[in-house]
């Protein structure tokens, strides 16, 4: 059976008692931290310092979506940091194999997004070379937007991808995922959830078992 895990986005929390609201999803898998630039996307959130000060007083493990350009140049520093997992922009990486490599030898796991609008097709046979991949289910940049159902053949090819090669890849969906759109995701074969609105929108202990449930009710 899949292990499903919840990841909180904290982009929906109180941004000025982050530790606080860290305590309040220990229950969660890993916490999902959006580091945003202004450039990458319209939007501007954190960056290194505050991340590394996350790091150091979260009670799990961070899972770190860079939605910034230049890639190349910054993501090794959030592995440096300590972060479980280091996932950037295939459309905001020069040389995304590399990048990996590089991530991957300082200790993180490493992880590929696409965007909507993104092809999957590039990506398919690099697949040995990450630990997950982020399909988008939103345009980056905000919580709070729709769930595209439309993203799920791109979810398929990769799930398929993945059998095919036999690998231990994880694959994560972020953006409009609630209990009604979990279901659809998990079917198309993610196994990692990113939910901000989701889970800061009440109760995180209830929203994340709540999230956890409608993700085992499916068949993978
Ligand atoms: C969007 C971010 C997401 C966001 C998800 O660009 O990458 O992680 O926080 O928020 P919800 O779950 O509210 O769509
Ligand atoms: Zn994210």
């Amino acid at each position: 059976m899949t292990v499903h895990r919840i990841n909180p986005s904290i982009l929906s929390a109180d941004f000025v008692n982050l530790q606080h609201e860290l305590e309040r999803i220990t229950t969660a898998d890993l916490v999902h931290v959006d580091v945003m630039d202004n450039h990458f996307v319209p939007n501007l959130t954190m960056g290194p310092p505050i991340v590394e000060r996350i790091q150091a007083v979260s009670p799990i493990p961070l899972d770190v979506h860079l939605m910034i350009t230049d890639a190349d140049r910054w993501a090794p520093g959030y592995a440096e940091m300590g972060a479980y997992s280091v996932t950037f922009h295939a459309e905001a990486a020069a040389d995304p194999v590399s990048l990996a490599r590089r991530i991957r030898d300082i200790g993180s796991r490493a992880g590929i997004a696409l965007k909507p609008g993104t092809d999957p097709e590039p990506y398919l046979e690099l697949l040995p070379e990450f630990d997950q991949v982020l399909v988008m289910t939103v345009e980056p940049g905000f919580g709070g937007q729709k769930f595209m159902a439309e993203m799920m053949p791109k979810l398929r090819r990769f799930a398929d991808a993945k059998a095919r090669l036999g690998l231990d890849l994880w694959l994560q969906v972020d953006g409009g995922i609630t209990v009604d759109t979990i279901g659809m995701a998990t079917e198309a074969g993610a196994d990692t959830f990113v939910a901000g609105s989701a889970v800061f929108g009440g109760v995180p202990e209830d929203r994340i078992a709540e999230l956890r449930a409608a993700a085992a009710t499916h068949r993978h």
